[in-house]
């Protein structure tokens, strides 16, 4: 018989992880908790209303929520039906004492591991699916295991999915990662977590490894991916000075096979609640084990991209003659990429905090991520939240889009440019707009790396 799954943590990862789990495994019933209620009600809600916005989430839950996919705060009783634990709780960066600003903040992952020890009759296999440093596993089966006959096996299958196409990702993976103890029931844990995943995964594609390389995998693979953002980003500044196009560069550089073209698109800086929390602890771990230069290098990564964002302000003070005080810019796109609600370390909201200690009177537009721009900013004074562009650039000095939402490039420009006061800046810092079009109506345009 089929295994039943819960998962605690019922967030950006718990939700549509699970959700896709279910629908793929019909015959599992999949239940997912959490300790914040009005999550919960979100995710159960009679109208969809689900606390985070991912496309076509609502499709994959409306097709199997009270079927076999399941939301409570009963975490008790969900652990004592289920034998395979999944936990996806959030794992934020330290904010005091020893590792401050780098080190993972582990309180709330051991917490869960306490209440599994408690909940749990009989034996479990319990899943890490949140990002974790290196040998996090060893803590979680001392806590699990310290006073029986090894009734726990912890294994590691850390989630590869991007925001905004995180349904996609789940559904066509281009990997899925479990490690475990490479003992009998760790190998035996790792087949029966292969066993969920291959009724849609192609086998070629779900790896397996031991527990400690899957941990380190899913930082390495973040730290990668961040490293080639700022990498282009570093090259976009010497493409400013020297004439040179980077989105030619990238072109031609992702060209090479052995580059490839993904993740060379220069722009604001990357955002998201992962990049940054995780090459910060990919930095203390490296630093823990003594290997100064190697933390050194990965926080070359931050630095560039702390720089990159900066650099926007700066760069709208020169084109705006070296002074913003009391001028109005409009910020096109809050959240941290486009086809998400989420405006956890966006660079939009660095960009908001610096202009407005230039003493700007900022208009924040975006589809979908207004509320948490408000929640973000709040006492923050000279902010206004505008839901509608043509408002939000009404009367506005400057137009700077941080954020690719598709229907962008197609708003009438003309009437922007129309309600805007002259001279008129657009700051496209992602590339996407037609800047000879903008020029033609009467924009001054600025672009990232051009
Ligand atoms: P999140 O903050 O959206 O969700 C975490 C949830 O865990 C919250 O709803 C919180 O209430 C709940 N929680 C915390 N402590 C709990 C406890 N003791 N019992 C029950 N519930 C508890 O975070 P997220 O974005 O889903 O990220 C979770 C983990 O997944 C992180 O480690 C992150 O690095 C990793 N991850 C996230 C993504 C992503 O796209 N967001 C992708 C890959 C990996
Ligand atoms: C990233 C990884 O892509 C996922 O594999 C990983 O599972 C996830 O982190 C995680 O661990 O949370 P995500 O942060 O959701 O996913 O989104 P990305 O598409 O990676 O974008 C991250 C940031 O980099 C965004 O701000 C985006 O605009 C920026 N970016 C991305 C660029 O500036 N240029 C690029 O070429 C690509």
């Amino acid at each position: 018989m089929n295994k039943n799954i819960v998962c605690i943590g019922a967030g950006y990862i718990g939700g549509p992880t699970m959700a896709v789990i279910a629908k793929m495994n019909p015959d599992r019933k999949v239940i997912v908790v959490d300790i914040n209620k009005d999550r919960i009600a979100a995710w159960n809600s009679a109208d969809y209303s689900l606390p985070i916005y991912e496309p076509g989430l609502v499709d994959v839950v409306k097709e199997v929520r009270g079927k076999n996919l399941f939301f409570s705060t009963d975490i008790e009783g969900a652990v004592k039906e289920c034998d395979i634990v999944f936990v996806g709780v959030n794992t934020p960066t330290k904010m005091f004492g020893r590792g401050a600003g780098r080190a993972s903040d582990l309180q709330y992952w051991e917490k869960t591991a306490r209440s599994i020890k408690e909940y749990a009759q009989g034996s479990k296999i319990v899943v890490e699916k949140s990002t974790l440093p290196v040998r996090t596993a060893a803590a979680m089966d001392a806590i699990l295991n310290h006073d029986a006959d090894r009734k726990f096996t912890v294994l590691s299958n850390p989630e590869f999915l991007a925001e905004g196409t995180a349904i996609k990702d789940l559904l066509e993976p281009d990997r899925v990662l479990i490690g475990g103890p490479q003992d009998e029931a760790g190998l035996k844990a790792i087949a029966e977590v292969v066993d969920i995943y291959a009724t849609w995964v192609p086998r070629e594609k779900i790896l397996t490894t031991n527990v400690w390389s899957a941990e380190l995998t899913k930082l390495a693979a973040n730290a990668f991916l961040a490293q080639r953002v700022s990498s282009i980003n570093a090259i976009a500044g010497l493409c400013e000075a020297t004439g040179a196009d980077v989105d030619e560069v990238a072109r031609v550089i992702g060209a090479d096979r052995r580059i490839g073209p993904k993740f060379l698109k220069a722009g604001p800086g990357f955002g998201g609640s992962c990049f940054k929390k995780d090459v910060l602890n990919l930095v203390y771990l490296c630093e823990s084990f003594g290997l100064h230069t190697a933390a050194e290098y990965w926080m070359s990564v931050i630095k560039m991209n702390d720089h990159q964002q900066e650099r926007i302000v700066t760069r709208l003070l020169e084109a705006m003659f070296n002074t913003l005080a009391n001028k109005k810019i409009a910020l096109f796109g809050f959240a941290f990429k486009a086809d998400t609600g989420d405006t956890r370390e966006t660079p939009a909201g660095t960009v908001a905090r610096l202009l407005a200690e230039e003493h700007v009177r900022v208009a924040i537009t975006d589809p979908k991520a207004l509320d948490n721009a408000r929640r973000d900013l709040s006492g923050l004074k000279g902010i206004e939240y505008e839901p509608d562009e043509y408002a939000a650039a009404e009367g506005a000095d400057a137009i700077v889009l941080m954020t690719d939402w598709c229907h962008y490039p197609a708003l009438d420009w003309i009437r922007i440019y129309g309600v805007m006061r002259k001279p008129a800046l657009v700051y496209d810092t992602r590339n996407c707009l037609d800047a000879v079009t903008l020029r033609k109506i009467g924009f001054k345009v600025l672009n990232v790396g051009k």
